[in-house]
């Protein structure tokens, strides 16, 4: 059994990646600061078959493996033969993935399988890849934000000066700050527009130009507040940038309207928290779930406040996390 088996978290956004100078290949406009997960994660087994076709399952609901949707398996099979040619291997492969976590709604779960993806595949093929070329393999795949990752706790992704070479910075691993993330599950339906998309369509807003200038004081920002585990400084700055990012994609040609009614619902909710003296603070990806950010004394207050909400279907407790680990094989 060569069988080889990885389970990678998913990560918040906290200046997001949006908008790119070479889509197909994920090389971002400007760098981007998340957190690692701990809960909301994608687990892949890899492993060497006969033949010449390669073998691409997901895990449906019960366990069960099928077939992979043709457009995740079109992009897994074109991410495998990246991966192949690095490693010099030609022979077909059998790949399965399970999230333990909804699938394209606004949680990165192409982040957490790109990243489980490219960890897993690596081993197999015995590539000897340092987290920074981990970092840059995974995203080659297109999802960028899979580059984030492949390290755990504070993660910070760019390009380097003037080329294109993936550089990824800890800012501080899962030990240096225990913060926590309550996903307000707004909507579960896989949402309409691509990130892929938005990223294509973000710098037509005439909003894109100013968020661009306002960036290099909020990368300071961010980074100066996990150095000192500030989660007021920083919550004020990763509120603002999201609220931007959805600002930038409604006016975006033709636009994108991500959030829903609930979308509000639970920013109004966070916001009057805030005003009851408990520091919670909003964020959202390319989706209508909300991720909000408090410290672990916080959150059970924080869970019940947003469980209460009519709009709020569940909520997911999640955390920082320590990046990929092994996992139990799928098959
Ligand atoms: C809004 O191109 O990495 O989440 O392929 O859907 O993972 P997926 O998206 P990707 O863009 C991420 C966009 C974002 C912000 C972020 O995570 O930085």
């Amino acid at each position: 059994m060569t069988a080889v088996s990885v389970s990678s978290p998913a990560n918040i956004a906290l200046i997001k990646y949006w908008g790119a100078v070479d889509l197909e290949r994920a090389l971002p406009l400007n760098p981007s600061i998340s957190m690692t997960l701990r809960e909301c994660r994608t687990v892949c087994t890899a492993d060497r078959i006969e033949g010449s076709e390669d073998i691409i399952q997901v895990a449906a609901p019960d366990g069960s493996l099928r077939d992979a949707p043709d457009r995740f398996a079109r992009a897994v099979g074109a991410h495998l033969d990246r991966l192949r040619s690095r490693a010099g291997h030609r022979g077909a492969l059998r790949i399965a993935t399970r999230n333990t976590f909804p699938t394209a709604v606004g949680l990165a779960s192409s982040a957490a399988g790109f990243s489980a993806l490219t960890v897993a595949v690596t081993r197999l093929l015995g590539i000897h890849a340092d987290r920074g070329e981990l970092a840059e393999l995974a995203r080659a795949s297109g999802s960028g934000s899979a580059a984030r990752s492949v390290a755990g706790g504070y993660v910070e992704w760019g390009m380097a000066e003037g080329g294109e070479a993936t550089e990824l910075r800890i800012l501080g691993d899962a030990g240096h700050w225990d913060l926590r993330n309550v996903i307000a599950l707004v909507d579960e339906r896989p949402k309409d527009v691509a990130s892929r998309e938005g990223h294509r369509r973000a710098p037509g807003s005439p909003h894109y130009a100013a968020r661009t200038a306002e960036l290099p004081r909020r990368l300071d920002a961010v980074r100066a507040a996990i150095a000192n585990r500030d989660l007021a400084a920083m919550g004020e700055v990763v509120e603002e940038e999201a609220i931007e990012l959805h600002l930038i994609a409604m006016s975006s040609r033709p636009p994108i309207f991500y959030w829903e009614p609930g979308t509000l619902a639970v920013l109004a909710r966070v916001r009057s928290l805030r005003s009851e003296g408990i520091a919670a603070f909003s964020t959202m990806d390319a989706g209508a779930n909300v991720h909000v950010l408090c410290e672990p004394a916080d959150e059970p207050a924080v869970a019940a406040a947003l469980e209460n909400l009519a709009e709020v279907g569940r909520v997911i407790r999640d955390g920082v996390g320590t990046g990929p680990a092994d996992a139990e094989p799928l098959f």
